[in-house]
This record gives C-alpha cells, sequence and structure tokens, in this order.
C-alpha cells in the first residue's frame, strides 16, 4: 500500500475514537439545534405566560423567561457533559497520535504528501495533502472549542473577566459554521472516494483496513 493512499490501516483505538467523536459532535449539535428551537427561551417565555394565564394565573415578562430559561439551562447542562467529553477524546487522539506507529501518524501522513507535492507530485499527491491538512485544522477547531467551552463554563469562578467571556462566547459560537462545513464536506469527500478514488475507505474505519 503506497504511503500516500487513502487506504490506511487503522488502529482499533482510532477507530473507536472516531466513531465516539463522531457521537459527541452530533450530541453538541443537537443540544445546539434544540436550544435555538423548542427550548429556545424567547420563544417559550411568551408560550409559558400565555398558557399560565388561561389557567388564571398571572405571571410578568420576566417570570416566565426565568422559568424558560431554567428549561434551556438543564438542557445546556449536557452541552457541558458532551464537551467535556470531547475534550477527553481529543485528549486521547493526541495520546494515539503520539503512541501510533510512525506510519500510521497523521503528521506523518501529511509529511509524505507535502514532500511528494514539492517533488512535482500528481493530483492524487496534492488531494491527499490537502485532506490531511484539513484534519489538522479540524483539531486545532477542536482544541478551540474546548479550551473556549471549559473557560466559558468555569471561566468566571476562576476570574476571567465579563469582557472576556462575551468575546470567547462570540468566536465559541461562530465556530458552530467550521463545524458544521466540515462535516458537509467530509461526508461528501468519504461518498465521493466510495463511488470513485477509494472504495472501502468507511470499511476501513470500521474493521481497520489493509496493514502495509
Ligand atoms: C463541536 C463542538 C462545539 C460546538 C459546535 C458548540 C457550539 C456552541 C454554540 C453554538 C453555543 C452558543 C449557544 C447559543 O446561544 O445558541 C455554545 C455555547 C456554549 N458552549 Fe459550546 N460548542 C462546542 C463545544 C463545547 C465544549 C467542548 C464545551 C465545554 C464544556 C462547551 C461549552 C459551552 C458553554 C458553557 C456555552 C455557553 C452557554 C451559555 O451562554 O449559557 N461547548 N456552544
Ligand atoms: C460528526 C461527524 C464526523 C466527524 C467530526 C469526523 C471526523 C473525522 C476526522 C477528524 C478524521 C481524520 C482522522 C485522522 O486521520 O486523524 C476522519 C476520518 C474519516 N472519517 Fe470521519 N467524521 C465524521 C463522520 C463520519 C462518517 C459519518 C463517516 C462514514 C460514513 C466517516 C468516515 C471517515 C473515514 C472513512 C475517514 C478516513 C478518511 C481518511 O483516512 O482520509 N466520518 N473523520
Amino acid at each position: 500500500m503506497s504511503q500516500l493512499s487513502f487506504r490506511s490501516h487503522h488502529s482499533a483505538l482510532a477507530r473507536l475514537w472516531h466513531w465516539a467523536d463522531l457521537a459527541v459532535v452530533t450530541g453538541l449539535l443537537i443540544t445546539v439545534l434544540l436550544r435555538r428551537t423548542v427550548l429556545s427561551a424567547r420563544g417559550n417565555a411568551t408560550l409559558i405566560q400565555s398558557q399560565l394565564q388561561d389557567l388564571g394565573a398571572n405571571v410578568n415578562v420576566d417570570q416566565s423567561k426565568k422559568v424558560a430559561a431554567l428549561l434551556r439551562d438543564n438542557l445546556w447542562d449536557w452541552h457541558v457533559y458532551l464537551g467535556i467529553a470531547l475534550a477527553v477524546l481529543l485528549g486521547l487522539r493526541i495520546l494515539a497520535e503520539l503512541t501510533s506507529p510512525a506510519e500510521e501518524r497523521l503528521l506523518a501522513k501529511l509529511k509524505a504528501g507535502v514532500a511528494a507535492w514539492r517533488a512535482g507530485g500528481d493530483k492524487e499527491a496534492k488531494h491527499f495533502t490537502v485532506m490531511k491538512a484539513s484534519y489538522i485544522v479540524f483539531y486545532a477547531c477542536l482544541a478551540f472549542m474546548a479550551a473556549s467551552g471549559l473557560t466559558l463554563e468555569y471561566g468566571e469562578g476562576l476570574g476571567a473577566s465579563e469582557g472576556l467571556l462575551d468575546t470567547v462566547a462570540e468566536v465559541h459560537e461562530t465556530m458552530l459554521y467550521f463545524f458544521l462545513a466540515f462535516i458537509t464536506l467530509h461526508l461528501i469527500g468519504v461518498v465521493r472516494s466510495e463511488l470513485t478514488g477509494a472504495p472501502g475507505l468507511v470499511s476501513d474505519m470500521v474493521n481497520g483496513g489493509p496493514k502495509s
């Protein structure tokens, strides 16, 4: 198997990591979706106020907003639990990179791709290099999400200023779009490879694939 082949061996830890990452990232995206739809504090505040009024209880806007925010916060606990799981997964991925055989390491694959590209590599070498580089960017963004998410959760207790927390929250929130774009392009890429260049890519991620 060539060093630049998309068909490569994935250790059991790497495969387990990949599917656990899929589950955790999907869970995080579901919490964001629910927060912005059925558990939206603004939308539910109006609903709570009008329903209670129908039942004869008089609550003002602020009281109903408080109840709606409590319901949303229950959901948000799950965002934080999954976020902590994501930070742990990132730690394991770094450990796997450091302990796996040289030829299975992502950085080694990227280096091989760059060397082939520099040596006047063909389209395949360029494609391979861009794919591996995109995974490095993904891991960097994952590290940022873990660090910023943990700062949002625990920063106040550790004395972070309100201004800093607001900026971190804004960037953390905006990074959502990077994850949506990465996942979309990743899935298109995987399906395209299965249909054209490298069929078997997905089963490699399930059964480990060919050993070099
Ligand atoms: C792929 C990873 C992640 C994505 C896509 C993501 C997405 C988001 C989004 C979109 C928001 C803003 C919610 C809104 O106002 O609509 C948010 C807030 C937040 N996230 Fe994440 N997040 C991720 C990882 C994490 C991690 C690792 C943690 C760490 C514990 C975390 C903790 C938080 C906290 C504490 C907030 C603030 C909630 C609030 O303002 O009450 N997130 N996240
Ligand atoms: C939330 C969704 C997903 C995320 C965040 C994600 C993330 C990743 C990452 C970071 C890698 C690079 C692994 C490495 O070499 O370090 C990867 C590789 C891969 N993923 Fe995913 N993945 C997702 C969903 C999926 C799904 C649904 C499939 C299959 C149907 C899939 C199939 C693959 C395959 C076959 C590879 C190996 C590609 C290669 O070696 O170039 N992924 N994924």
